[in-house]
């Protein structure tokens, strides 16, 4: 089974990416050697950020987050999204083809025309989910670790497959499944809602230890203080510490809230501490990479070598189905 995954170069990855996709993704695509397709949306970060700078130094600072967390690259496809243009062909054949309507239902679209102006959006944010269903059915992908506000992009491309194989009567594309780990599918942020960019609610755990605390210490929490007893199951620290921590030190933790006389202040440093000391290796080995970005660029390059055979391949297969010539490179 092909397993491939995408994050957007707009930001440096957070404690909710880490957690809900790169570690699962890391522990699947170590199963079976070239399994797994995994890579930086720097496509997808444009219709957002229109610094390339800003679309550069998150590429590097997600590449850098994968190596940290211990991604084998020899074993998959790990490249940027921009090094293989075959993707945004794909796009544009299945833009032809799907409603225009059905992709004014998309709810990153509506969302965004509730708070903007309609002649602000960009005919690339309209058709962010299109791009989104070629990087995956590129690569006839099946599992497709994602967020929870991913699904109905994953929706998109399965009904993109679906009308797609019907009309030409063969299985010429695979239908993806999304993957949602439970756990970890709504990691709390610092307001408690879920952890993401555009609230402004993320934990880095690549800040410096003084910016990380200072984030950890802004949890919001009700204002019980510190003698009264508190709900381990009604608190964001809490919730977050049981993400990360073993489960004794989770317990500990649970009894003290119950027991009253412990404070979130004491909750928040327990969190702190427990996110420097489980991630100290990765923190040291992200600052590593950063460093070293020339070792990252070859990295994805020969990332991207190895992915463009596959995609020329598969879209060479489609431009026969529309009768247009196979792609030749000089
Ligand atoms: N839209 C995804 C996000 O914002 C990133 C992404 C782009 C992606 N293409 C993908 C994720 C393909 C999974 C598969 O998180």
């Amino acid at each position: 089974m092909i397993m491939l995954t995408g994050i957007r170069s707009t930001g440096i990855p957070h404690l909710g990416n880490i957690l809900g996709v790169i570690i699962p993704s890391i522990n699947m695509s170590n199963k079976k050697k070239n399994s797994s397709f995994i890579f930086i949306a720097d496509l997808h970060a444009l219709v957002d950020v229109k610094n390339i700078k800003i679309i550069k130094d998150s590429v590097y600072q997600i590449a850098s987050t994968w190596l940290a967390f211990g991604l084998n690259v020899d074993n998959c496809f790990f490249y940027r999204q921009s090094d293989i243009s075959e993707v945004t062909e794909l796009a544009w054949y299945f833009s032809c083809f799907f409603s225009y309507k059905r992709l004014t239902l998309s709810h990153s679209f509506k969302e965004k025309i509730k708070n903007n102006f309609i002649k602000k959006i960009s005919l690339g944010l309209f058709s962010y989910p299109i791009l989104m269903a070629a990087d995956i059915l590129l690569y006839d992908a099946e599992i497709i670790p994602v967020g929870k506000d991913q699904i109905q992009h994953i929706e998109i491309s399965r009904k993109i497959a679906k009308f797609f194989n019907h009309k030409i009567n063969k299985n010429l594309f695979t239908i993806p499944n999304a993957f949602l780990k439970k756990t970890t599918m709504l990691i709390p942020g610092l307001d408690g809602k879920k952890m993401s960019k555009s609230k402004n609610n993320l934990i880095n755990i690549f800040s410096t230890n003084e910016i990380l605390k200072k984030q950890i210490l802004s949890i919001n929490t009700d204002n019980k203080s510190l003698k009264d007893k508190k709900n381990p199951y009604k608190d964001y620290i809490i919730s977050l510490y049981r993400l990360l921590a073993p489960t004794d030190k989770v317990k500990e933790m649970e009894n003290n809230y119950i027991k009253g006389g412990y404070g979130y202040l004491d909750a928040k440093i327990s969190l702190y501490e427990c996110i420097i000391h489980k991630f100290s290796k990765e923190r040291e080995k992200f600052f590593y990479y950063m460093d070293n970005k020339k070792l990252l660029d070859n990295i994805l390059f020969i990332g991207a070598k190895k992915a463009k055979i596959i995609a020329k391949k598969k879209l060479n297969i489609i431009r026969k189905y529309l009768n247009f010539n196979t792609l030749f490179y000089i």
